[in-house]
């Protein structure tokens, strides 16, 4: 395995607690975490230690595993009770994300599928390397058709983090260029550093750096001066949940750069596994949005405050980009065009017939 595509998420070797990667130390510090309580998985998870869609819900699925261990003297029933609230507290870590609360359903309905604890933790075991390991073809798959949409020569836009770090292996937003890198194509990036947290500039640049991608850093606010130079031929972004008629929640800014796209005649796509598409908000009037500490904004990355300590912050930490400014979202399954209320439901069924045996059953 390449070096810049390892994992960052995994269980110990003896299967008591998660190890992760601890992505708020980067890019001056390689620092891990030792998961072993609700509340040190909680916080990991709150606290963008592991941040990113599919990278959460990994986590989430291997602590739930890790917790369920620590129960497993009780009843059957006192079990599945504990097992329910440690996923609702888990749950409650960040809202808007689908790939959190998902995992952690699947987790609870695999237990559920079995009738003593000793099973139960077998079938647990399963299910969380079973999430971790079709995250890995999904990516794999998604950056295949991806690097389609590149041309020799391009300049790709990209917003926040969607690379190894945010999911596994190659990534969703980042793995086409991962891929391109690797089979010789040519194409700049700029990476926009993605206020407050800085994920474009700590974690994108880190990643595509460390990979030998040619990339340069911009601020939020230079997208248009570069779309405006002629600089970016196609933009790419990942996404955090994905509404039926299309709608996509995605990092706070992604709206405003499919906005900019639109203008000067750039196509804009979003690159997400199915785990991410959420048929049950039919807009993306139904996805919820985070709001985060207004120390991001006023503090936490300066050596002093940069505004009057009581001033009024609104930090919405994602923001819904609309269907009609996307070009396409590149799943595990294809290229989804508009209308996407008949496309991302076809995707859905496509990964259903997978799932049950009926259809391809590599994902
Ligand atoms: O708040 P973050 O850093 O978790 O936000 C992450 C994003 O918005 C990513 O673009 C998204 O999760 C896709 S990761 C493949």
């Amino acid at each position: 395995m390449n070096q810049y595509l390892s994992d960052h998420v995994h269980l110990s070797d003896d299967g008591t607690a998660v190890i992760i990667l601890d992505q708020t130390q980067l890019p001056c510090r390689t620092e891990y975490r030792t998961l072993r309580t609700a509340r040190e998985m909680f916080d990991a998870i709150q606290q963008l230690q592991v941040r990113g869609a599919p990278a959460i819900g990994i986590c989430a699925a291997y602590d739930l595993y890790v917790l369920a261990q620590q129960i497993s003297a009780h009843t059957t029933q006192e079990f599945l009770s504990l097992l329910r609230q440690q996923a609702t507290f888990l749950a409650s870590s960040r809202p808007t994300a689908i790939n959190l609360s998902a995992a952690l359903n699947r987790m609870l309905d695999t237990a559920a599928t079995q009738t003593c604890i000793r099973d139960m933790l077998s079938a647990l075991y399963r299910e969380c390397i079973a999430i971790h390991e079709e995250d890995i073809a999904m990516c794999r798959a998604i950056s295949e058709y991806g690097l389609t949409l590149i041309k020799d020569g391009d300049g790709i836009l990209t917003h926040c983090n969607a690379g190894p770090l945010a999911t596994s292996r190659y990534g969703t937003a980042l793995g086409p260029l991962f891929l391109g890198k690797e089979r010789g194509l040519n194409f700049h990036v700029f990476s926009d550093e993605t206020r407050p947290l800085l994920q474009g500039a700590r974690l994108t640049c880190y990643e595509l750096h460390r990979a030998g991608i040619d990339v340069t850093l911009i601020c939020d606010n230079m997208a248009s001066l570069v779309m405006k130079n002629g600089w970016i031929q196609v933009c790419f972004v990942g996404c955090d949940r994905v509404a039926a008629n299309g709608d996509t929640a995605n990092k706070i800014g992604t709206s405003g750069i499919a906005i900019l796209a639109k203008h000067y005649g750039i196509p804009f796509y979003v690159l997400g596994p199915t785990s991410t598409i959420d048929l049950s908000c039919k807009t993306g009037d139904d996805i919820p949005i985070e709001q985060r500490d207004a120390n991001e904004i006023k503090q936490k990355f300066y050596a002093e405050p940069m505004a009057p300590p009581e001033i009024n912050c609104y930090n919405p930490a994602f923001d819904v980009t609309d269907h009609s400014l996307i070009s396409g979202i590149v799943t595990e399954y294809g290229i989804c065009r508009a209308p996407y209320t008949e496309s991302l439901r076809t995707a859905m069924q496509q990964k259903h017939a997978a799932l049950s045996g009926k259809g391809r059953n590599s994902l």
